[in-house]
């Protein structure tokens, strides 16, 4: 089954709590953390001081998405704030197996997006490496754009790649991922779809996240 975790850039800032709450009521499988630096992407949302404050607050698993510059600088920190599962975009990194290394050391999940304009051979190098990569379907940045399907082919053939090469990283679609487009979502090979305005802005969250878990 296809685990959802809903991405609290589309929850209330200052209802927080209440949201990891919700997210655990609604059966949410992990929640996805969408970190910005306004350089990396054109966009600023919160750091590792969000992190440590929802530690106290859930025990599902934290997905950290790094989209920033120079993530190697950051992501030990994000393991010591209670992150669970950190990601960064390998285009924005002088020293992508150094940081890859460093979230092992911090004996966490490690992981690589693939931005919408970005090709999956970016991502060929390391996967061996990673626990999980992170196909975006959006331009990374905001929440509630539009699914962009022509970006499931990277995760048809991390599907393909991982088949033939006995590989065991997941994959994780993010961005405009609903009810409506779950099915192709999960038949280009997803683990874990992402889904932030799917949820947060539903009439009814815990059916959205129920009917994505196929
Ligand atoms: C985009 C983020 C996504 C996004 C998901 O930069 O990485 O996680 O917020 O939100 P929706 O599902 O609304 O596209
Ligand atoms: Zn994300």
């Amino acid at each position: 089954m296809i685990k959802v975790a809903p991405s609290i850039l589309s929850a209330d800032f200052c209802k927080m709590a209440e949201a990891m709450d919700s997210l655990n009521a609604w059966g949410a499988d992990i929640v996805h953390c969408d970190v910005m630096d306004g350089v990396y992407v054109p966009n600023i949302t919160f750091g590792m001081p969000m992190i440590k404050d929802l530690r106290k607050y859930t025990k599902l698993p934290l997905d950290a998405h790094l989209m920033i510059t120079k993530p190697e600088k950051y992501v030990g920190k994000f393991c010591e704030a209670g992150a669970d599962i950190v990601t960064f975009h390998p285009e924005a990194s002088d020293d992508v197996i150094g940081a890859l290394d460093e979230i092992k050391m911090h004996g966490k999940k490690c992981g690589l997006a693939i931005n919408a304009d970005i090709g999956f051979e970016v991502a060929l190098p390391y996967l061996s490496r990673i626990d999980l990569l992170v196909i975006m379907t959006v331009q990374a940045g905001f929440g509630g754009q539009s699914f962009m399907e022509d970006c499931l082919e990277k995760a048809r053939m991390a599907s393909e790649f991982r088949k033939k090469t006995g590989s065991v990283f997941e994959i994780e679609v993010d961005g405009g991922v609903c009810p409506a487009n779950i099915q192709k979502v999960k038949q280009a090979g997803a683990d874990i779809a992402v889904a932030g305005s799917a949820v947060f802005k539903a009439a009814d969250p815990h059916s959205a996240v129920m009917s994505m878990q196929i």
